[in-house]
């Protein structure tokens, strides 16, 4: 036995003209913005194209040691994290873990660089301030994008993906020269 309301089903009901027309009106929003997407991709500088391959934690924390142990120029602060300096255009490797970005990278003004980051743990977000880079790190998946620093300076590397408790703890550096 179904049971029915007494003024009917509300889906049965005609729209109101004024809520037809919002409906209306939200839909034309987003298909705008739908397109949007590509068009600030192509003309914005906004929304970066990234590669993405499998990887383990234990596989890219090897790539990420060999990156550091091969470039390695000096050791900063109280925990002698590693500054890493890779030739102008190479590859950089960044590791996300609760709660860190390692290592610190030097890179050169007006050169191209090939960025892969990775997480060991749990999702973190890659942002670098005050650029405009700001992608998702999950675990088992190599983030790959290609960045040309513009300005040199002392970058910080923010994580905006709520990671756990230390989350708010989680910076890093990275430097343009
Ligand atoms: Cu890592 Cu939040």
């Amino acid at each position: 036995m179904a049971i029915v309301p007494i003024k009917g089903n509300w889906w049965n009901a005609p729209v109101e003209r004024t809520e037809a027309l919002w409906i209306g009106i939200a839909l034309v929003w987003a298909i705008i913005m739908f397109f949007m997407m590509p068009y600030w991709h192509m003309v914005g500088n906004q929304n970066l194209s990234t590669e993405a391959y499998k990887v383990t934690p234990d596989a890219y924390e090897a790539k990420v040691d060999a990156f550091v142990e091969k470039y390695q120029v000096r050791e900063e602060g109280d925990t002698g994290i590693p500054v890493v300096k890779p030739p102008a255009g190479g590859d950089v490797y960044l590791l996300a873990r609760q709660f860190e970005w390692y290592p610190i990278v030097e890179l050169e003004k007006g050169q191209n660089y090939r960025i892969h980051v990775s997480s060991m743990d749990v999702q973190h977000g890659l942002s670098i301030q005050p650029a405009n880079i700001n992608i998702q790190v999950h675990p088992y998946y190599e983030m790959i994008f290609n960045a040309t620093p513009t300005d040199a300076g002392e970058y910080g590397i923010v994580c905006n993906e709520y990671c756990d408790i230390g989350h708010h703890t989680m910076l890093g550096k990275l430097y343009v020269k």
